[in-house]
């Protein structure tokens, strides 16, 4: 069994000032763009906007999924914090949806979808199934490693995924654990 503390407290440490977590960032999705295509990205979980904010200095058309409206009670703050940030990033559309209904009903190819909305198991395989269904070349799925200790199980879905798919996955040390799956 690893023990996962000292990555915890240095996670917890850093993560409010984000300032590893941006440049980590930025790395990883321009060196995927670089190799797969950069016409199109799918967030899932928009959050305050941040990494959407990176993604529309390397993607086309930028969309960031998140089941808050600006008026939903307690949890719509982060849409009007994210609205704000992202207001003058013209290729970046804010999406209402829930993640896995949306991929349900999405046309058109997409060259990355980053899964980093409901962490449980259950709802991140069913993005991954959802979404593999649309023509997605490679999912990122954040924090593979489940430092900060209230996440759920992100890398088991991923393992599910890829063993039942036929895929293939790599672990990225970038912030807390990111798995890049090869969904070519
Ligand atoms: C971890 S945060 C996203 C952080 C963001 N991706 C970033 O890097 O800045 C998770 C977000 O997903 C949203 N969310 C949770 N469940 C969701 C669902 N089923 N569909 C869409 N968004 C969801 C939450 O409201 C929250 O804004």
């Amino acid at each position: 069994m690893i023990d996962l503390s000292v990555y915890r407290d240095i996670f917890n440490a850093n993560r409010a000032t984000n300032k590893w977590v941006i440049p980590t960032r930025t790395f990883l999705f321009k060196s995927i763009a670089d190799v797969v295509g950069n016409d199109c990205v799918v967030e899932l979980g928009t959050f305050h906007g941040d990494t959407a904010a990176i993604l529309a200095g390397i993607f086309d058309r930028v969309y960031t999924v998140t089941k808050n409206d600006v008026d939903t009670p307690v949890w719509g703050v982060e849409t009007v914090i994210a609205r704000e940030k992202l207001k003058d990033k013209k290729n970046v559309e804010i999406v209402i949806a829930d993640s896995i209904e949306l991929g349900s009903s999405w046309h058109g190819h997409v060259n990355v979808v980053f899964c980093d909305s409901n962490h449980g198991y259950e709802h991140v395989l069913g993005e991954l199934e959802t979404w593999n269904k649309v023509g997605v070349d490679v999912f990122v799925v954040d924090d593979m490693i489940d430092i900060s200790g209230w996440h759920g199980d992100p890398w088991r879905a991923v393992i599910d995924y890829c063993a039942a798919n036929d895929k293939k996955y790599v672990m990225s040390v970038c912030g807390p654990g990111i798995g890049i799956i090869d969904n070519r």
